[in-house]
């Protein structure tokens, strides 16, 4: 049975389609002082209880860390042999360390709390990998990038496929290997603040050519605009953004449409409009 978190339903559908898996029915409620009730109705059953429950929810927000938390519960409380959590966007992944003293690794503190109820994790694309250390159960990283490969244009002219950073390279290789031509290169960023970045453009040819930016996360979009200004720069052809989470926080897609690009596509592991492909196939392999 697939249970899905209120910022996963359109990925869970589809993942319970893949696996032939029915899909739970599931009731989120808010309470008149902003707490909330996610249940599993279709598990109060006790004759029909699923041996195995696989909850589908990206934790883009404190409240749907809550919510996957009431979800995993639900599923103890109904007796559910094996509870599988994936978190196709784990929230606070990207705060895997103590930068700073006194700051907290955040995304150990989340996997810690996801972990009580959970025999087993899947989680796609997290900025780090290590990241799944910090799970108790067995974790599992899953590589859905290839996905984005689908809906770029076949007819890309002396395509290249870069990363804004030497972090997300792999991701841009993958990209490239899917989609089966190109070549890749990437630039060295600089984060001056939590929304501004500084590209240094690597010595790579642009001009003429059109260029797909891979990332893992589009967050504000300061990070992509900042690479289509220098890419528009040096004269390249069209500008398209993929990456696996598109996050899209605030004004970030008015800020990559204004910077110009051709198209963003993300896929479902956040479900927004730049949702463009869908994890589930890769999602529905780990989990067979
Ligand atoms: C960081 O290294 C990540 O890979 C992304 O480049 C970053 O999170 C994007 O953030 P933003 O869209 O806010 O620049």
């Amino acid at each position: 049975m697939i249970v899905s978190g209120s910022s996963s339903q359109s990925l869970a559908a589809t993942l319970a389609a893949e696996l032939d898996e029915p899909l739970a029915a599931v009731s989120i409620e808010q309470f008149p002082d902003g707490e909330l009730l996610a249940s599993v109705p279709g598990l109060a059953d006790a004759e029909r209880v699923p041996d195995r429950v696989v909850i589908v929810a990206s934790t883009v927000s404190s409240d749907a860390h809550v919510e996957l938390l009431q979800l995993q519960d639900a599923a103890q409380e109904a007796g559910v042999d094996e509870i599988v959590t994936v978190v196709p966007y784990m929230g606070y992944a990207r705060q895997d360390a103590s930068f700073e003293a006194g700051q907290p690794i955040s995304a150990r503190a989340v996997a810690r709390a996801l972990s009580t109820g959970a025999d087993r994790v899947v989680t796609a694309n997290p900025h780090e990998a290590a990241v799944c250390d910090f799970f108790d159960p067995p974790a599992t990283n899953v590589d859905v990038a290839p996905a984005l490969a689908e809906p770029l244009p076949d007819d890309l002219t002396d395509p290249i496929f870069l990363s804004p950073d030497a972090g997300a390279v792999d991701i841009a290789e993958t990209v490239r290997d899917a989609y089966g031509a190109g070549t890749t290169d990437y630039f060295e960023k600089t984060r001056t603040s939590g929304t501004e970045v500084e590209i240094a453009p690597s010595d790579v040819r642009v001009a003429d050519r059109d260029v797909v930016v891979v990332d893992d996360i589009v967050a504000t979009g300061g990070t992509m605009s900042e690479a289509i200004g220098v890419l528009d720069a040096r004269g390249a052809a069209r500008v398209y953004v993929s990456c696996v989470h598109p996050l899209l926080a605030g004004a970030a897609y008015t800020r990559l449409a204004r910077a110009g690009v051709e198209a963003i596509y993300g896929t479902d592991t956040i479900e927004g409009p730049a949702s463009a492909v869908s994890a589930a196939p890769w999602l529905a392999d780990a989990l067979e």
